[in-house]
């Protein structure tokens, strides 16, 4: 039941990995600045203190109100986990209403949970898709945004995917990129030398994070891309904080610590993108790291054979290549350094869209229909 006043409302975020972190903090700091009651609930998918506890620090989040400890497994195990630990705070906190962020399988679960006990939901990220359907998280985004109450779009072709879903375009709000927020709150700390001199790197250097389940699972693809990773650090030094998800697999197919390449622990958020924002090229599979690359200018190479942040490469520093032709791109953007095909950032991309959904979530908690000028996009 909606609330006509904002007494007495409570909000819940359920977050459970890495990127789930980055996504809310903006979200949590608007709320709190419109003064909603509100809690985390970390359902602990990720439990590492390099995957989680760091990102509390580093984007100021405040402490769960729970912690359900689900950690690793099986889509089937993880997921039931979640379900079943999900339900019980849901039903025990009754929310006014849960956030859920990205793609993940803590996501999917709330949404679930949620739709089942007919609380309302609101899906921060919406409306990505790359259309493969071998990603499990474009299981969960398609699973995610077909029960959310409230959609919240980071980018423009969100709104005519959802609506090809038959997703009501009155539950769709464009109001920017969260991730981008904490970027920019996070721009006056992102400093390369501390971090450049505890890793001991001098010089040029690229930075690569990989860790898709299709890149690194399996074997045979795991030695591919660890040669091209290899075909890079022939030309310039690489720096890998390793994903615990890829740890075994591609140390098995050979990536080592050597001359020009150096594996290390995941690095904290701030740690993470000060050596980014130092370095001459990023390889990736990860999906946040397509979207800071392209605000830091730098080039970015996803080696992924889709992306479901096409703005990246339409209007940023990233493209899209193979294991095979990884080498001889990253020969290009080396000499080449960061270009952009459109020259404009993507829409929105400002540090203001924790505020924006914030207001929405207000508006909505009120019980006021957003008027249609209001949506698409949300203004400042
Ligand atoms: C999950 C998300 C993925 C996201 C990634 C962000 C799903 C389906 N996938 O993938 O979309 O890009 O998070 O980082 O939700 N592990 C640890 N320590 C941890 C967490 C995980 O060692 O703190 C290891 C475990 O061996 C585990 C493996 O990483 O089996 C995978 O973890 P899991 O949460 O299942 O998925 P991710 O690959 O991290
Ligand atoms: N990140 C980090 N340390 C690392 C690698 C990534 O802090 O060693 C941050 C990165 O800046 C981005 C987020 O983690 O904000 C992306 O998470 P990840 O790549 O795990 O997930 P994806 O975006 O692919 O879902």
């Amino acid at each position: 039941m909606r609330e006509s006043s904002l007494q007495d409302t409570l909000v819940l975020h359920v977050l459970g990995a890495r990127p789930n972190f980055v996504k809310a903090a903006p979200v949590v700091n608007g709320l709190a600045d419109l003064g909603i009651r509100q809690g985390i609930i970390h359902t602990g998918q990720h439990y590492d203190a390099l995957m989680s506890d760091v990102f509390f620090a580093d984007l100021g989040l405040p402490e769960p109100i729970a912690n359900l400890g689900v950690g690793s497994g099986s889509h089937a195990k993880q997921t039931a986990a979640l379900l079943v630990g999900l339900e019980e705070v849901v039903e025990r906190e009754n929310p006014s209403l849960v956030v859920v962020y990205g793609d993940v399988n803590s996501t999917l679960a709330a949404i679930l949970v949620c739709a089942k006990l007919g609380v309302p939901t609101a899906h921060v990220e919406a409306g990505l898709r790359s259309f493969d359907r071998t990603m499990p998280e474009e299981v969960n985004r398609i699973v995610v945004d077909s029960l959310s109450d409230i959609l919240f779009a980071t980018s423009p072709e969100a709104l005519s995917y959802l609506a090809n879903e038959g997703v009501p375009s009155s539950k769709v709000h464009l109001v920017g990129n969260p991730m981008i927020d904490s970027l920019f709150a996070a721009l006056p700390k992102l400093d390369p030398v501390p971090v450049q001199e505890r890793l001991g790197v001098t010089g040029k250097y690229a930075v690569a994070t990989l860790h898709r389940p299709a890149n690194v699972d399996d074997p045979a693809a795991a030695k591919e891309l660890v040669d091209a990773v290899l075909g890079v650090a022939e030309q310039v030094p690489v720096i890998v904080p390793l994903h615990p998800r890829g740890r075994t697999r591609l140390a098995e197919a050979g990536l080592v610590d050597g001359p020009n390449l150096r594996i290390v622990d995941p690095l904290g958020y701030v740690d993470f993108l000060s050596l980014v924002r130092g370095s001459v090229l990023v390889v990736t599979d990860s999906g946040g790291v397509q979207e800071e690359t392209t605000m830091l200018e730098v080039p970015c190479l996803t080696v992924r054979p889709n992306t479901e942040r096409p703005i990246t490469v339409t209007h940023g520093t990233n493209r899209l290549v193979t294991p095979a032709s990884l080498p001889a791109a990253a020969t290009v953007a080396l000499a080449e350094g960061a270009t952009t095909p459109s020259g404009d950032l993507p829409m929105l991309w400002d540090g203001k869209a924790g505020p924006r959904i914030a207001r929405v979530i207000a508006s909505w908690l009120q019980g006021e229909n957003l008027s249609p000028a209001s949506r698409n996009a949300v203004g400042d």
